[in-house]
């Protein structure tokens, strides 16, 4: 079932979705070799609870945190933790709910540990850039698979996997609302887009195998190779005059030295 949302409800989630990039903005400035993911969990849940939200993932089905944060080969759904401390050269993927005034903001973004590989550098670009490609086919009259197709396309012209177990989805009241949103497919495919949906559009992106392995922490996922994975996701209003995105990454990237 596809919740269509009024301008109003489409205020409430965006205000959920800014706070969302402040929270992941004020992650970002904490991150740097020597700081733990649990250290940046706390950070978080305290941001977010100090703006009148309370954190969407703690709880929910039983997840024990307020952010997931994946390192490297860890795709999404990290839990954070104080033996996990950031390296120089890591990259280190957020993901962040928000639960206020009835709806749910949700976003991820991939940042940079210090200096690191340029081949690195280009898969976040790259992921980034097809979270992009997606959300420019997210109107009115085109499919789901339009988005998918987008997105799959651009990620595996640079030869990266696209992972197949997880995906995007409808956003509202609740976290996980229809359409699903994969991250391939074919265009013209899938369930038809309609003024007043919202959508989260979220690639997660392998530079080598699209595989991957359900760690036994029971959340954890990571690449099957090892190789490392790139995770933005953000969400998309569909409205008559085209995509508006309710979150805001440039909160986020004008904290960023690199
Ligand atoms: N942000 C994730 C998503 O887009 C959900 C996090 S899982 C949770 O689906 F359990 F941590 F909430
Ligand atoms: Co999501």
């Amino acid at each position: 079932m596809i919740y269509l949302k009024t301008d109003e409800e489409i205020e409430l989630l965006r205000e959920n979705n800014i706070l969302v990039s402040e929270t992941l903005a004020e992650v970002g400035r904490h991150i740097a070799p020597g700081v733990t993911t649990k250290e940046l969990d706390k950070i978080a849940e305290d941001f977010i609870r100090s703006h009148g939200a309370v954190p969407a993932f703690l709880g929910y089905e039983g997840y024990p945190a307020s952010l997931c944060i994946s390192v490297n080969e860890q795709i999404v759904h990290g839990i954070p933790s104080s033996k996990c401390v950031l390296k120089e050269g890591d990259i280190v993927s957020v993901d962040c709910g928000t639960f206020m005034k009835g709806f749910v903001g949700d976003s991820a973004y991939t940042f940079a540990v210090g200096e690191i590989a340029e081949e690195v550098r280009q898969l976040l670009d790259v992921t980034k850039e097809a979270l992009y490609k997606g959300t420019a086919q997210a109107k009115a009259g085109n499919r789901v698979g339009d988005i998918s197709a987008a997105v799959q396309e651009y990620a595996e012209h640079f030869g990266y996997g696209v992972v197949r177990e997880l995906e995007g989805h409808g956003l509202g009241r609740k976290m996980h609302e229809d359409p699903g949103v994969p991250n391939y497919g074919a265009r013209g495919r899938g369930p038809l887009l309609k003024e007043g949906m919202v959508i989260c559009i979220e690639p997660m992106i392998n530079m080598g195998t699209k595989a991957v392995v359900f760690e036994r922490d029971g959340w954890t996922v990571r690449t099957k190779d090892r190789k490392p994975a790139a995770h933005f996701e953000f969400a998309v209003a569909i409205r008559k005059d085209g995509p508006d995105v309710l979150t805001d990454f440039s909160i986020i990237e004008k904290t960023l030295k690199n």
